[in-house]
């Protein structure tokens, strides 16, 4: 019985920090997720458990591991595991804060970027040899980022990050709702907190960064297109349910609103989507945020070390239930 289990390939500079600490593990060495009955099985008699957000960690699958202790989720977001569930079990979840808010901005306003100035547009017209001569009025003709107006939804870490590039780097004015007000981002950034409504109508480019949660499950729906302006953009690269896709597809298909980035979907993978149809001013990526090599890596390291200081006895640095952890 291993004291690990680790559920898919994650970077190997995590799997030396568990070796380094003498502690034995289970890996599946794939970039397939375990089916339900698999993962049952893999997880039977281990203490810690490094996960992905295509893992269902649910309270059946914790009573398959009557001793585990720490759930350790590579990722930000944690709506893949009942954290009630194994709070009521003493289990310890943990995810990885801050280490992917630069690189889940960076890729948050490329899409914006992409899907204003309709880049992959224009790399499938380069590359299938339509591109014969200059023209004023170019088939790729987009609109500008400067200057407009940029709407947060959801004013976290991530979404503060947004808001800076956007404020920062190209002048926009920035709006957002949050729980609470972002007084340093109002100051470094001239953000002014307004209501969904008020955001919906004024903004130019929406960007969603808000945890998935019942509360903001379908918070976009056509009603909320019908609110926003003709010419605006949506930009999603929180999670998927946040958006009912079918009134998205609909949304720009009818012209309600212009455009689309969207890296995050109620299905993945994505199949049979009316969004992957569409091409004017839509992009769409695989759920790519937080991927690059260094983030990757680090996120990778992180719920290692998460696991390793459970499995020590300490509460480990990113527990989001600390109040059921209880030293030994
Ligand atoms: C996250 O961290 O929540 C992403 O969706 C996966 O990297």
């Amino acid at each position: 019985v291993s004291q690990v289990c680790v559920t898919q390939r994650i970077f190997p500079e995590a799997i030396e920090l568990l070796q380094a600490e003498n502690l034995s593990h289970s890996y599946h060495e794939s970039d397939q997720a375990l089916d339900s009955h698999d993962l049952n099985e893999a997880i039977k008699g281990c203490e810690g458990l490094i996960c992905l957000i295509t893992d269902k960690v649910d309270a059946v699958l914790m009573d398959q591991a009557p001793n585990l202790k720490v759930i350790a989720n590579v990722a930000v977001g944690y709506d893949n595991i009942d954290v009630a569930a194994a709070s009521e079990r003493g289990i310890v979840v943990t995810n990885t804060p801050d280490v992917l808010t630069e690189t889940t901005a960076d890729l948050t306003f490329a899409l914006l970027l992409a899907a204003a100035r309709r880049i992959p547009e224009a790399d499938t017209y380069m590359r299938s040899g339509q591109f014969k001569e200059f023209k004023l009025y170019q088939p790729q003709i987009g609109v500008d980022v400067f200057g407009k107006t940029l709407g947060i939804v959801g004013m976290g870490r991530i979404g503060t990050a947004v808001a800076r590039r956007g404020a920062l780097g190209f002048g926009m004015k920035v709006l957002y709702t949050a729980n609470s007000s972002k007084p340093e981002a109002e100051k470094e950034l001239g953000a002014k907190q307004v209501t969904f409504e008020e955001l919906l109508k004024e903004s130019d480019f929406i960007s969603i960064n808000t945890p998935s949660t019942p509360e903001t499950h379908h918070l976009f729906t056509l009603k909320e297109f019908e609110q926003m302006k003709r010419s605006a953009f949506l930009i999603n690269a929180a999670r998927g349910p946040i958006v009912k896709e079918d009134d998205l597809a609909e949304a720009l298909e009818s012209g309600l609103i212009q455009g689309a980035g969207i890296d995050v979907f109620e299905r993945e993978p994505l199949i049979d989507s009316k969004l992957a149809q569409l091409k004017k001013h839509v992009v769409v990526a695989p759920h790519i945020g937080s991927a690059s090599v260094e983030t990757r890596r680090n996120m990778s390291l992180m719920a290692a070390q998460n696991v390793i200081s459970a499995l020590k006895g300490q509460c480990p640095p990113n527990a989001l239930n600390p109040e059921i952890w209880k030293d030994v």
